[in-house]
């Protein structure tokens, strides 16, 4: 229940210019101090402050990021409330809200364009650099693990969808146990290097095309495995990636997603154009019940230097499914 002094503060502090706008901004993204004064077009110490004050209201979360912080719209609480019932009135017609929209879009449009470019690059590169850094033995097993145990447990694995498949190699190791396999990626040097590599061992059932994982153009209710792997600590939007991957998840599919757990590596946004340092087990289950998944079961996996996460979460068994015409037959 909402004391009247907790609903109070949260109104006084909604109720100023500059901090509705930020509330505006931030209503679908995430974004750092610097970040936001670009978009409103003021000093960091004004900004600070009036995020400071919207922190403590319970408007807003500061998510530490190493030696950055992320500013987000509260999950819960009064704040959340408030903001259902705020964030709607503010039109998108007004001047003043539409110009921050453009400057956010500048800003997502730059990272979008840095992200792909440093993909491109390295496509060559990636599947050495993934020796190094992800394709741990352990956690490939612990994967092919969780696949056997749906199946063992009845779950389809006829359809599966590899979100951000860069060279491939989802596709490859789950290719034995899979009626299909998609891969999609927006780096057109990585989805050639992954046609080589399926077409090298004649993995015919394994297709990759070019496509963005928060748009991914395959029909809902249509996979019964989709796999996340090593791709949401690049997004500027993990949820939405999230939300969409859930979509496509047929009733009692699974959602596979392997990153790094919370790390202070500060080094990976520079050198591996890293966004995020890693997602606690709280994070992706609440991102996932968010996207109508269940039961997010979390196996940690460690190394010498980062924690290595595999979260399943589950599809709800009233999800709407499509199945192709000859398994409907
Ligand atoms: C670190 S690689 C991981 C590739 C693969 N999952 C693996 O484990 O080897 C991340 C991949 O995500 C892709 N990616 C990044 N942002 C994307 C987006 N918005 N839509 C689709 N793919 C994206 C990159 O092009 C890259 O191939």
């Amino acid at each position: 229940m909402t004391s009247t002094a907790e609903l109070l503060e949260a109104l006084k502090a909604a109720g100023e210019p500059t901090r509705l706008r930020i509330l505006a901004v931030l209503a679908d993204s995430e974004l750092t101090v610097s970040e936001l004064c670009r978009v409103l077009g003021q000093s960091q110490p004004r900004v600070s402050r009036h995020l400071r004050l919207l922190c403590e209201a319970g408007l807003l979360e500061r998510n530490a990021q190493g030696t950055h912080a992320y500013y987000r719209p509260a999950r819960r609480g009064t704040g959340r409330q408030l903001l259902d019932a705020l964030l709607p009135l503010l039109s998108l017609d007004d001047e003043q809200v539409a110009r921050d929209r453009s400057r956010l879009g500048d800003i997502r449009a730059e990272r979008a364009e840095a992200a792909a470019e440093y993909f491109e690059r390295i496509a060559d590169d990636w599947d050495g650099m993934r020796k190094l850094h992800v394709a741990d033995v352990e956690v490939e097993a612990a994967m092919v693990a969780s696949l056997d145990h749906h199946t063992d447990r009845g779950g389809r694995v006829e359809d599966l969808l590899d979100i951000g498949t860069g060279t491939g190699r989802v596709l490859e190791l789950f290719a034995s146990r899979i009626g299909h396999g998609l891969g999609i990626d927006l780096s057109k040097q990585m989805l050639n290097l992954a046609r080589s590599r399926l077409e090298a061992q004649g993995l015919v059932h394994c297709a990759v095309r070019h496509g963005n994982v928060y748009d991914l153009n395959v029909d809902s209710g249509s996979v019964d495995v989709a796999v996340l792997h090593h791709v949401l600590h690049f997004l500027d939007d993990p949820a939405r990636a999230i939300a969409e991957a859930a979509r496509t998840l047929r009733p009692g599919g699974q959602l596979m997603i392997v990153d790094f757990g919370p790390h202070s590596h500060e080094q990976v946004r520079t050198e591996f154009a890293h966004r995020w340092l890693g997602f606690a087990d709280e994070e992706i289950a609440s991102w996932s019940l968010d996207a109508g998944l269940l039961n997010t079961q979390v196996t940690h996996l460690e190394n010498e230097t980062m924690t290595v996460t595999l979260w399943v979460a589950t599809q709800h068994a009233d999800a709407p499914a499509v199945y192709p015409l000859e398994a409907a037959s």
